[in-house]
C-alpha cells in the first residue's frame, strides 16, 4: 500500500485562470506553463480552470464579472489574473472581499539602467506597498446629477474606522517581517475625518517593535522618486496606494515587470500584474509575462510552496543577466530580444537546468 503514502504526500491546488482583455491571455497562458513546470519539479500539482472576465464576459454574458465567473472562484486555492481595462475587476475584489493588496517592488540589478531612479540611490532599494483594495474612494457614494443646468459628479472617500484599522494590521504584520518600518500615507492637511495616522498608530500598539513614519502622500511621492532607499513598507488607502505604485513601476524599471498579491482575511488570493491590458501591443506575442510571473511567485509563497517561489524568482533573474529581454525592456544593441513564448521556453529551460543543480528537493 506504499502508494497511497504518495497520493496523501502530495499538495494539490486549484487554480482559477481569469486571462481578461488585452495582454491578459498571452500572460496568463506563459505564467501557467511555467506554473506547470515548477509544479512537476517541486512535487506538486495545479488543477487550472478558466472564467471569463472584463471585455469577453460583457460580450457573452452581458457583465464584466458574471455570477458563473464568481461560482468558479468559490473554494479554489487563488486566482490567477490576467488583465482587463476596468469591467469586473473591482466587482471581482469585492465580491471576495480582497482588501489586502501587496505589491512588492525589488529592482533587479541588470536593469537598473531602465530605471527612473539614479543607479547610486537604487543599491538595496526593497519595498512593499500594501493597498487597501476594497473601500475609499473607489467604492464610496458615486453619481452624476444636475444642479439647476450644471450637470456634477461625485466619488467619495469615505472608510470605515475598521477598514482602515484591518489594513493597518496587514502592514504592521508585513513591516514586522521585514525591516520594521512603516510609512502611512495620507492627506490628513486636507481630508482632517479620514485620520489614518491615529487609527494606525492605534493598532500599532501591539507591534511596538515597527516604526511609524506617517507622511502627506504628496510628500510621500516625492520622496519616493528622489530616494526610494528610506522607505520599507508603505500602507496607503485604495486611491493613493493606486497611484504610488505605479511610482514603483518606474522605480523598477517597467511597470511590466510588478506583480501583486490581493488577499481576503482567510489568506485567498487573487494574483495579478499590476500592468493594465496594453492594448497598443495586445495579440502581438511580444507581452512582458514577468509581471504575472512575479504574481505567482507571490502565489506561491501563499501556499507554502516557499522553494519553488524562490527557484522561479532566481531563474528570472538568471534569464535577464544573461541579457534576454522582452520588448518593453530591450534597450541597446547587445540585448537578446524575445517574444513572450521564447522568453517562456528560455525560462522553463533555465528551471530545469538550475533544478538539476542547486535546486534538489
Ligand atoms: C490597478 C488598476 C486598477 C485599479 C484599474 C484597472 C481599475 O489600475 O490594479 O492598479 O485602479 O485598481
Ligand atoms: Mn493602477
Amino acid at each position: 500500500m506504499l502508494w497511497e503514502v504518495g497520493i496523501v504526500g502530495i499538495r494539490e491546488y486549484r487554480l482559477v485562470a481569469l486571462p481578461g482583455e488585452g495582454v491578459g491571455p498571452e500572460v496568463v497562458e506563459a505564467a501557467l506553463a511555467v506554473l506547470a513546470h515548477l509544479a512537476t519539479l517541486h512535487g506538486f500539482s495545479v488543477r487550472v480552470t478558466y472564467g471569463l472576465v472584463g471585455e469577453p464576459a460583457v460580450q457573452q454574458f452581458g457583465t464584466g464579472f458574471p455570477e458563473a465567473t464568481a461560482r468558479l472562484c468559490e473554494g479554489a486555492d487563488g486566482i490567477l489574473f490576467g488583465a482587463v481595462s476596468k469591467a469586473g475587476l473591482l466587482e471581482l475584489r469585492k465580491r471576495f472581499d480582497l482588501f489586502a493588496n501587496l505589491r512588492p517592488v525589488r529592482p533587479v540589478k541588470s536593469l537598473r539602467h531602465r530605471s527612473s531612479i539614479k543607479p547610486e540611490k537604487l543599491d538595496g532599494v526593497d519595498i512593499l506597498f500594501v493597498r487597501e483594495l476594497v473601500s475609499g474612494i473607489y467604492f464610496g457614494p458615486s453619481g452624476r446629477g444636475v444642479d439647476g443646468t450644471a450637470p456634477y459628479g461625485f466619488h467619495t472617500m469615505q472608510y470605515a474606522d475598521s477598514e482602515i484599522r484591518r489594513i493597518a494590521r496587514v502592514a504592521l504584520q508585513q513591516a514586522q517581517q521585514r525591516r520594521r518600518e512603516l510609512a502611512i500615507a495620507h492627506k490628513e492637511n486636507a481630508l482632517p475625518c479620514l485620520p489614518w495616522t491615529r487609527l494606525v498608530q492605534e493598532e500599532a500598539a501591539a507591534f511596538p517593535d515597527v516604526a511609524l513614519v506617517p507622511m502627506l502622500v504628496d510628500n510621500l511621492a516625492m520622496q519616493l522618486v528622489m530616494n526610494p532607499q528610506q522607505f520599507d513598507v508603505i500602507l496607503a488607502g485604495n486611491l493613493f496606494g493606486d497611484i504610488l505604485s505605479d511610482i514603483g513601476g518606474a522605480i523598477a524599471g517597467s511597470i511590466g515587470l510588478l506583480g501583486s498579491a490581493s488577499l481576503n482575511a482567510d489568506g485567498f488570493g487573487l494574483y495579478e500584474a499590476i500592468h493594465g491590458t496594453a492594448p497598443d501591443i495586445a495579440g502581438k506575442g511580444i507581452a512582458n509575462p514577468m509581471g504575472t510571473l512575479a504574481s505567482v511567485e507571490l502565489m506561491l509563497r501563499q501556499w507554502g510552496e516557499g522553494t519553488a517561489a524562490a527557484h522561479l524568482a532566481i531563474a528570472q533573474e538568471h534569464l535577464l543577466e544573461a541579457g534576454y529581454r522582452t520588448a518593453d525592456l530591450v534597450a541597446s544593441a547587445e540585448d537578446r530580444f524575445v517574444n513572450t513564448k521564447a522568453f517562456t521556453e528560455q525560462l522553463i529551460q533555465q528551471l530545469t537546468n538550475s533544478k538539476a543543480n542547486q535546486f534538489k528537493s
